[in-house]
């Protein structure tokens, strides 16, 4: 008798409970008041860790290397731990070994899903790090892996699933990693990124926002103004009109970009690729808040779609002023704006008025359905100002970490060092709604381009075949509000669902057609069901 009563709870539950929960506004959850670091850095891997650094220049952390490992240095000899493996299932802390400075470095994954992580500070600015995503792996180095010294890169991951390292302080060129043929061996100018500068003084252009375009070519976006590259021939085809306002967005005037979801439901031609960007401040408040002078951060968003014959700059307003905001897209296609300061700028101790309340902006990932554009959604307790970050995880949720806005480690600073880990669990988790669970994909979780494969999914309660998708999400490297190679794409399935023999329901779907939608290695698919996401399941494409 069981499985009937069930059946009635969910039919009541679909045709009206469900409905109520769209109220919901998220909630917090302290995952460990330490992790011994403070997350400047973050990566999720394949293996679901999280991979959290700093820097290591200082002096102590809060967590000694393992059975008294010290890393002799030229003059001294450090026992400290500047970077962790974090698991967000156990909550378990496992000390890596860093032996470069990281600070303010780039990173990305390989198309085998190990990190590749750029650049950082004196020692550490030319040396390329890997991580594999391994039991027991640490960090190994090449300390001559970059051409040039890089201090606030941007890295992108590329069709051929090359690495392109974008820019850095004073370096006003790019080139890529590994160094695996003779083009690779070359450094690339890019006055682009010298024109772009506030002033000749002032390097206020830093860690410039990348985003792949459908073609393959490169958008590459400082302060307000935009170009598409194409590096290969080392040749801007075209510039984008100059974002309105008078707005900075780049660090230390810290807005952030993301690449709007890349809707292939439309297989046959390629999709148009948007850009959104929001937050910044003007141009010169980095300068005033040294002096004292805490400016408010701009609250406009600007979308331009980077593909159109003319584009124009659309813009926004947000219901609150963000600088140095994360833009974390969800799996939903929506974007989570979080982190941040209303006040003020990026770098030591500069910015005033934390701001708590992450701001949901819906985009309309489906079918352009907006709804409400923006979501004001429950605040943290925490505030995340310079040197924090956040990254979505597997399970739907978002990793938020750091904030060290001080010269060193330093607890009774006015915003303390924080070595904290929270999850934001943002609505589609604090409501009662059902979420389906991907069981399988067949042929298997390593798809080439163009394929067609099937999807097995389960869901408690009625599904809704007019009201689900599938999206496709690369793992981001997030630093500085920039979470570089971010990407989302919404796959194309074909119509209807079947119903397998033991209940579970079948969809038949596509991978991207070329790796310039979708570059080589690792991503996540969720299915979304009626706003609601299923956890990640990871799959390889190349
Ligand atoms: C880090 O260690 C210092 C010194 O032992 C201690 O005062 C501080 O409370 C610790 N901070 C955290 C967040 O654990
Ligand atoms: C696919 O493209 C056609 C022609 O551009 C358009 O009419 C149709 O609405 C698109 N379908 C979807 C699902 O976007
Ligand atoms: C911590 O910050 C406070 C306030 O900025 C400052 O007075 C103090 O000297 C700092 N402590 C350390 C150890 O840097
Ligand atoms: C998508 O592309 C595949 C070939 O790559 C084709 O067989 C299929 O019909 C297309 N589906 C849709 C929904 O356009
Ligand atoms: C199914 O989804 C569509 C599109 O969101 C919606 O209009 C419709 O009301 C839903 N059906 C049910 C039974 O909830």
């Amino acid at each position: 008798m069981e499985p009937k009563i069930f059946t009635f709870i969910l039919l009541v539950s679909c045709s009206s409970l469900f409905n109520l929960a769209q109220s919901h506004q998220g909630k917090w959850k302290l995952l460990k008041r330490s992790i011994g670091v403070s997350a400047m850095h973050m990566q999720l891997l394949p293996n679901d860790k999280v991979i959290a650094f700093d820097r290591s220049d200082f002096g102590p952390s809060n967590l000694t290397l393992p059975q008294g490992k010290c890393i002799q240095e030229s003059k001294s000899s450090d026992c400290y731990a500047h970077s962790v493996e974090f698991d967000p299932a156990t909550r378990a802390v496992r000390p890596l070994t860093i032996l470069s400075d990281t600070w303010c470095s780039s990173g990305a994954l390989s198309v085998d899903g190990t990190l590749v992580q750029s650049g950082g500070y004196r020692l550490g600015e030319k040396v390329v790090r890997y991580l594999k995503p391994c039991m027991d792996c640490d960090w190994e180095e090449d300390q001559n892996g970059l051409l040039s010294p890089r201090w606030y890169s941007s890295n992108q991951v590329l069709p051929d699933g090359k690495i392109i390292v974008v820019g850095g302080r004073y370096q006003f060129t790019y080139e890529f990693v590994p160094k695996l043929s003779d083009s690779d061996r070359q450094l690339y100018v890019l006055p682009f990124l010298k024109e772009t500068r506030y002033s000749s003084l002032v390097p206020n252009n830093l860690y410039p926002f990348l985003h792949l375009s459908t073609d393959g070519n490169l958008f590459v976006f400082a302060n307000d103004r935009a170009i598409l590259l194409d590096y290969v021939n080392n040749k801007v085809i075209r510039s984008y009109p100059v974002m309105p306002g008078g707005i900075s967005r780049n660090y230390p005037t810290t807005g952030s970009s993301v690449l709007l979801p890349l809707k292939l439901f439309n297989n046959t031609s390629t999709p148009d690729a948007e850009v959104l960007i929001c937050g910044g401040t003007a141009p010169d408040s980095n300068e005033k808040a040294n002096a004292g002078v805490f400016v408010p951060a701009s609250n406009s968003c600007g979308r331009l779609i980077i593909t159109a014959p003319s584009p124009k700059w659309e813009m926004e307003e947000m219901p609150i002023n963000r600088v140095m905001g994360d833009m974390i897209m969800l799996p939903t296609g929506d974007v989570l704006i979080i982190n941040g300061a209303a006040k003020g700028t990026a770098g030591w101790i500069v910015a005033r008025d934390p701001v708590l309340s992450p701001v949901m902006y819906r985009t309309g990932a489906r079918n352009g359905d907006e709804n409400t554009r923006f979501d004001v959604l429950n605040p943290s307790s925490i505030p995340r100002l310079y040197h924090s970050t956040a990254h979505l995880l597997s399970d739907g949720r978002v990793l938020v970490g750091g904030s060290n806005p001080n010269v060193n480690y330093n607890f009774s600073a006015l915003y303390p060092t924080e070595l904290s880990l929270e999850a934001f669990y943002p609505p589609y988790l604090t409501t009662k709604k059902p979420r389906p669970s991907i069981l399988a994909v067949k042929p298997g979780l390593k798809l080439g381009y163009k394929q067609k494969f099937s999807l097995e999914f389960t869901l408690k309660g009625c599904v809704n075949q007019s009201d689900f998708f599938v999206t496709m999400v690369a793992p981001s490297f997030t630093t500085h509000s920039i979470a570089m190679n971010q990407r989302l794409l919404v796959l194309a399935f074909d119509d209807g669902m079947k119903k397998t023999a033991s209940g579970n329901y079948l969809l038949e779907g596509y991978s991207p057609e070329t790796a310039a939608l979708a570059p080589p290695g690792y991503y996540q698919l969720f299915l979304v069901h009626e706003g609601i996401p299923s956890k990640g399941k990871w799959i390889q494409i190349k």
